[in-house]
């Protein structure tokens, strides 16, 4: 059976210092789940010393951003190999606070895709629309081209997770209806479908973000294709996070 994934991002919340006080406690609480997984991503600077708690845990590790070249003269910029080596698991990739406040497009977020696979990571692609998109009707457009921009040439659809986070619903407590997220979900699954086939895109998780809490998310996670959650806000408290960990 295909494990839901329950993601918290952290953005950019938590020194390494109170990293590693809320990991402790964390890895305390979580249990070893059959259906579940948990994954947190903290910032760059928590990484190393959050592997070291994690690892006996059950609770994976993610990055939430990754350079798309291998090492070179980029100031300022983390490699995939740095990460891999600092025990990350997963990479978020293309996160919308990347395309829109950093300038990231499709094809920068498609290297990133394609190179934390290479590195073995398994990337975390977003996508989703702006309010305005979503109100002249252009939700399932612009999704569709991040989805096809985002895997253009990518083949490794047993490493994916995608993540559709709707831009309007990230850190303004409106969430999508469980039936709007739902709607867009079955489209994302049915273009993996046509990529890579019906058996490899069932494989996929397919998360949803924005404005998640423990009030939400038992309707959430009863979508059909909804496969997780991928929290901002939420997850930094150890209650709320658990709360959703913890969803029936
Ligand atoms: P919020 O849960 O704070 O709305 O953030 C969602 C998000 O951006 C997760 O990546």
């Amino acid at each position: 059976m295909k494990k839901s994934l329950i993601a918290g991002n952290w953005k950019m919340y938590k020194t390494p210092g109170e990293s590693v006080d809320f990991l402790k406690k964390l890895a305390m609480e979580t249990v070893k789940y059959n259906d579940r997984e948990v994954l947190v991503c903290p910032p760059f600077t928590s990484l190393y010393p959050a592997a070291e708690i994690l690892k006996d845990a059950p609770v994976s590790l993610g990055a939430q951003n990754v350079h798309t070249e291998k090492e070179g003269a980029f100031t300022g910029e983390i490699s995939p190999a740095m990460l891999r080596d600092s025990g990350v698991e997963y990479v978020i990739c293309g996160h919308s606070e990347r395309r829109n406040i950093f300038g990231e497009n499709d094809s920068t977020v498609n290297g990133k895709v394609r190179i934390s696979s290479e590195y073995g990571m398994s990337p975390i692609l977003c996508v989703g629309e702006k309010i305005e998109e979503r109100k002249a009707g252009k939700t399932f457009d612009v999704i569709r081209s991040q989805v096809e921009n985002g895997l253009s040439g990518y083949d490794r659809p047993d490493m994916l997770v995608v993540a559709y986070e709707p831009v309007w619903a990230i850190g303004t407590g409106l969430t999508a209806t469980p039936e709007q997220a739902q709607e867009v979900h079955l489209f994302i699954r049915q273009m993996l479908s046509n990529l890579y086939g019906r058996e490899l895109s069932m494989a996929v998780r397919i998360l949803y973000g924005g404005s998640v809490k423990p009030e939400n998310v038992n309707s959430l996670m009863r979508q059909d294709d909804i496969d997780g959650a991928l929290v901002g806000g939420a997850s930094l408290k150890l209650d709320s996070f658990m709360g959703i960990v913890n969803y029936s």
